[in-house]
């Protein structure tokens, strides 16, 4: 079956990069001028993608505001002849049908992404988790879609972290099948001893998953941190049926932390076609100060 459906996760506190995302949804944190969460749809819809669920809680207004028409902006735009612009600000609320849902209480990944369960019916789709960017010529999650057109199974976005690292993130068994293909049998979230740790492979940022996951996080009880974690419903799937790893080609910011947004800014405001060139001299001067 094609897959056309994603889900975008957008529900968090984002208490790591407060008090930015005391009032603003971290996933609007922009990369020099486009908003994490309009590169993420950018993503979905090369790769295929043509309906969109947005999960979202109090205070995301924002996010909704971003994916609609803006009529005075536009009036203003198009008076002024910036023709240009008007046509990139129109164009974002055309890029997908785009859906809303509030995830009511924010409760853990798992049971934000139970909150798709009538968006997604009874087909397979994708996640894209609202707080990581990826950039690549190939988009992430149509290199996904096409192991999952392969091999019929959930496939988990995997790349290897630092090992002094693995303790914030998923920790997977895997063995890899041919290029960057994996077979995946058993994962952890958060492991907290040496022992716990499966491999430095974790799942980062995207997945394509089967509507059995549905029915899983229905009896998915609290994990790691009291949150509802979709790892564990994901071991459940694993062991059901197992599920696929790809190592994806492109780079990956986390925008849900301080470090990866400074990354994020400086590489791509580097390859920004207007800013680049005079960012790169003000770096390289700045540079010789440190
Ligand atoms: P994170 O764990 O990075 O989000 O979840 P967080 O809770 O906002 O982070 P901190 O630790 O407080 O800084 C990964 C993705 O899952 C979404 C987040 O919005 C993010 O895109 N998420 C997380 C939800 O939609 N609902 C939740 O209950 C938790």
């Amino acid at each position: 079956m094609k897959i056309t459906k994603a889900v975008i996760p957008a529900a968090g506190l984002g208490t790591r990069v407060l008090p930015a995302t005391k009032a603003m949804p971290k996933e609007m944190l922009p990369i020099v001028d486009k908003p994490a969460i309009q590169l993420i749809v950018e993503e979905a819809v090369r790769s295929g993608i043509t309906d969109i669920l947005i999960i979202t809680n109090r205070g995301k207004g924002l996010i909704e505001d971003h994916f609609d028409r803006t009529p005075e902006l536009e009036h203003n735009l198009s008076s002024k002849n910036k023709t240009e612009m008007y046509n990139t600000v129109v164009d974002i609320s055309k890029l997908a049908n785009i859906y809303f849902i509030r995830q009511k209480e924010t409760k853990g990944l798992g049971h934000a992404i139970r909150c798709a369960k009538s968006f997604v019916g009874n087909e397979p789709f994708a996640v894209l988790y609202g707080d990581d960017v990826i950039i690549g010529e190939n988009p992430a999650c149509g290199q996904l879609i096409k192991a999952y057109d392969e091999y019929g199974l959930g496939v988990l976005g995997i790349k290897e972290v630092p090992e002094n690292d693995i303790h914030k993130y998923s920790s997977l068994k895997v063995q890899n099948l041919h290029d960057n293909i994996f077979k995946c049998t058993d994962m952890i979230e958060k492991p907290q001893t040496k022992e716990e740790v499966l491999s430095l492979y974790s799942i980062l940022g995207r997945c394509i998953l089967t509507p059995e996951i549905f029915d899983i996080l229905d009896h998915t009880a609290p994990g790691a941190g009291g949150e509802i974690q979709l790892t564990d419903a994901m071991r459940e799937l694993t062991k059901l049926r197992g599920m696929i790893g790809v190592d994806y080609e492109g780079t990956r910011y986390d925008m849900g932390n301080k470090l990866g947004i400074m990354k994020a800014q400086c590489e791509q405001a580097l390859k920004h076609p207007e800013i680049g060139n005079d960012f790169k001299k003000y770096l390289i001067d700045l540079a010789k100060t440190l």
